[in-house]
């Protein structure tokens, strides 16, 4: 029998109360990331500045999303792990250090965590292509994928549009 698991004390105190929840209007990078497996979306915000080594670091990052408990909980401890760090440290950060920041996920949650991750890489991505800075391979490649992904999404939308449209139509709502 598949064990499945519940959510850990963690997971439940950073839903409750997401850390650096909501909008950011002067970002200085974002990121759309969606989920290909449920189809939940999240925007992350990163804002940069330099520490005292003259480093850019992620000053400040905000998410919002569409996505579920487990979603809201990667992403707020995302956003504790990657405040203050440098680019570098930032790209580091894997799925599972960010589930095991939490303590662990239920199994059939794990994919939401990709939310968080994909959203912190494309926000990265778009820092360092809009200031025309090396991107380096791996996150090339990830934002390739991540791309693909978001592709897939909006085709399932439309998919789902167009037939939700044609019920309605056909029961008169
Ligand atoms: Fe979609 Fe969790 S079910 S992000």
């Amino acid at each position: 029998m598949i064990k499945i698991g519940s959510y850990t004390k963690e997971a439940i105190k950073h839903f409750k109360n997401p850390h650096n929840y909501g909008q950011m209007k002067k970002y200085d990078g974002l990121g759309k990331a969606g989920n290909i497996v449920c189809g939940d979306v999240m925007y992350l915000y990163i804002k940069i500045g330099k520490d005292e080594k003259g480093r850019e670091i992620i000053k400040n990052i905000k998410f919002e999303t569409y996505g579920c408990l487990a979603a809201i909980a990667t992403s707020s401890v995302i956003t504790d792990l990657v405040k203050g760090k440098t680019i570098k440290e930032a790209l580091r950060f894997n799925r599972q250090e960010v589930v095991d920041s939490l303590g662990g996920l239920p199994l059939v949650k794990i994919h939401c965590s990709v939310l968080a991750v994909d959203a912190l890489l494309e926000a990265i991505h778009d820092y360092l292509s809009k200031n025309k800075k090396p991107i380096p391979k791996k996150l090339q490649e990830k934002h390739q994928r991540i791309k693909k992904e978001k592709k897939e999404i909006e085709k399932r939308y439309k998919e789902w549009e167009r037939i939700d449209g044609k019920i309605r139509k056909k029961q008169d709502l």
